[in-house]
């Protein structure tokens, strides 16, 4: 990916690729999207595929994939034991990570509930820069507790800070002295920090935290599902490492760690996961759990097919022109939104752009669900599927009361290589207009809420009619466009 400038002035991202295969795309009229969101009970989740034009959910299992690796999942060895894939697949982990061991998994949630079940024990602290979804519901089920300790400024929407996603150190080090490390299973880092807007740590933020664990003799283990825009951004914003590889930075990550696992379905642009250990203790004390959840320990639940497209895309993570096509469509979204004044998170992180539903629907209580609202609302406007990540995505407290989340923010993710310029033109115009006509959008409530994970699968309704007129003035505005 590139930035380049125009003649006249103008700087765009430009694709370092071409596309070869196409899906063919359908764009419902807003009576007709109003239609489906009310049958999906506003829950993005629960939509159709086939009734959303820019599905912007999630960059997980969506990537496009290169022909390199469509070509290597031709050659897959299909065995269940000892394949040849499995061999490749190890051996380029080995070489990027530096680490000996390699435990094969369905997907990222399936590392984190082993890591879970072999490490922590009730009464546990998992200290981490900030939760994700899955990872906390893994550790809250063993009777475990997450401690967030990701730096003041993380939690602020509007910044300039380069590294939004880095520990607080301090408060580590008093945390630890305060439950004693023999309460601290692991301390985990997460990279591209999902839920706070894709932000990154730096090196030297991981160096420290990991030097004080090492101190104290508690384990470090890397979430490395969104390494590769992390990566980008050492390099692109640490002044130490602007002349280090993305192969060298990713190795002096790694060397600062004993564990790292992450979802394929995000690194290395496929589907399936894993956890890469460097001692052999270590290992053995998880090894057992493969065979019992996952599938055989030459395969943990991922297809052969998989396992190639992995170890191909792994490689091609270490590529800066292919890392870089994410941040770079990220970064023209955000700075387009900000140009027309709209509350998004800054600076633009990895993952997707983020609208902060805090500002953009300021008259909607967090009881009300500001960022679900958002994202029912952005589906009304132009058929773009977005992902709340806010109070909605939080579990509620033992006593049944809200946990209000620290941010209500609406995600937009940007999978890889997926969209044009002109797509992401349409869904910044669309979000213009949505904010021009945000006094209409209106809160939600659950008309069906599960006790777990409930924004995956539960179901809301308008607090008053306000889809409906949010629809008509759309159509005031459009006339007979889309
Ligand atoms: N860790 C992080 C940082 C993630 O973003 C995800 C998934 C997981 C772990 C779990 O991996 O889905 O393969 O089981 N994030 C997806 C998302 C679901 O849409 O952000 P998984």
């Amino acid at each position: 990916m590139a930035k380049v400038t125009f003649f006249r002035g103008e700087q765009i991202p430009l694709e370092m690729h071409k596309v070869r295969i196409v899906q063919k795309l359908n764009l419902p009229p807003v009576e007709e999207r109003l239609r489906h969101i009310t049958e999906a009970g506003n829950n993005t989740f629960l939509l159709q595929n086939r009734d959303v034009f820019m599905d912007m959910l999630t960059d997980s299992g969506v990537n496009a994939m290169s022909d390199n690796q469509l070509s290597a999942m031709m050659q897959a060895d299909d065995s269940y034991a000892g394949s040849e894939t499995f061999n490749r697949l190890e051996a380029k982990l080995r070489e990027i990570f530096g680490m000996e061991y390699f435990l094969p998994a369905h997907q990222g949630r399936a590392c984190e509930n082993i890591l879970a079940t072999a490490f922590v024990k009730s009464g546990d602290v998992v200290p981490m820069n900030f939760h994700f979804t899955t990872t906390k519901s893994h550790i809250t089920r063993m009777g475990g507790r997450v401690e967030e300790l990701v730096i003041q400024e993380g939690l602020n929407p509007v910044s300039s800070h380069p590294f939004k996603g880095n520990f607080d150190v301090s408060r580590l080090d008093a945390l630890i002295q305060e439950v004693g490390p023999e309460h601290i299973p692991f301390v985990r880092l997460e990279a591209g920090t999902n839920l706070i807007g894709g932000q990154p740590f730096s090196l030297q933020n991981a160096r420290e935290v990991c030097a004080l664990c090492r101190r104290y003799g508690i384990k470090t283990v890397l979430d490395a599902s969104l390494l590769q825009d992390n990566l980008y951004f050492i390099k692109q914003r640490e002044a130490e490492c602007r002349d280090m590889s993305i192969r060298e930075i990713t190795l002096a990550l790694a060397e600062l760690m004993d564990i790292i696992y992450f979802s394929a379905r995000k690194l290395g642009f496929a589907r399936g996961g894993g956890i890469c250990i460097r001692d052999e203790a270590v290992c053995l004390s998880l090894k057992e759990y493969i065979p019992l959840y996952e599938g055989f320990l030459t395969y943990g639940g991922m297809s052969v097919r998989e396992m190639e497209a992995i170890a191909v895309g792994l490689e091609e993570t270490m590529d800066e022109d292919i890392i870089s096509q994410g941040p770079i469509f990220i970064e023209y979204m955000v700075d387009e939104l900000v140009k027309r004044g709209i509350p998004v998170i800054t600076p633009a992180g990895g993952l997707g752009c983020h609208l902060n539903a805090m500002e953009f629907v300021p008259h909607i209580p967090q009881s009300e669900y500001p960022a679900g609202a958002l994202a029912a609302a952005m589906y009304l406007a132009g058929g773009v599927r977005g992902m709340e990540r806010g109070t909605l995505s939080e579990q509620r407290e033992p006593d049944g009361s809200e946990r209000f989340a620290e941010m209500e923010l609406l995600r937009l993710a940007m999978p890889r290589r997926v969209f044009t310029l002109s797509q992401v033109k349409y869904a910044i115009d669309r979000i213009d207009w949505l904010y021009q006509n945000r006094a209409l959008i209106g809160g939600l409530k659950f008309v069906e809420e599960p006790a777990v994970l409930r924004f995956f699968f539960g179901r809301l309704a308008p607090t008053s009619p306000w889809q409906e007129k949010l629809a008509a003035q759309f159509r005031a505005d459009f006339g007979d466009s889309l």
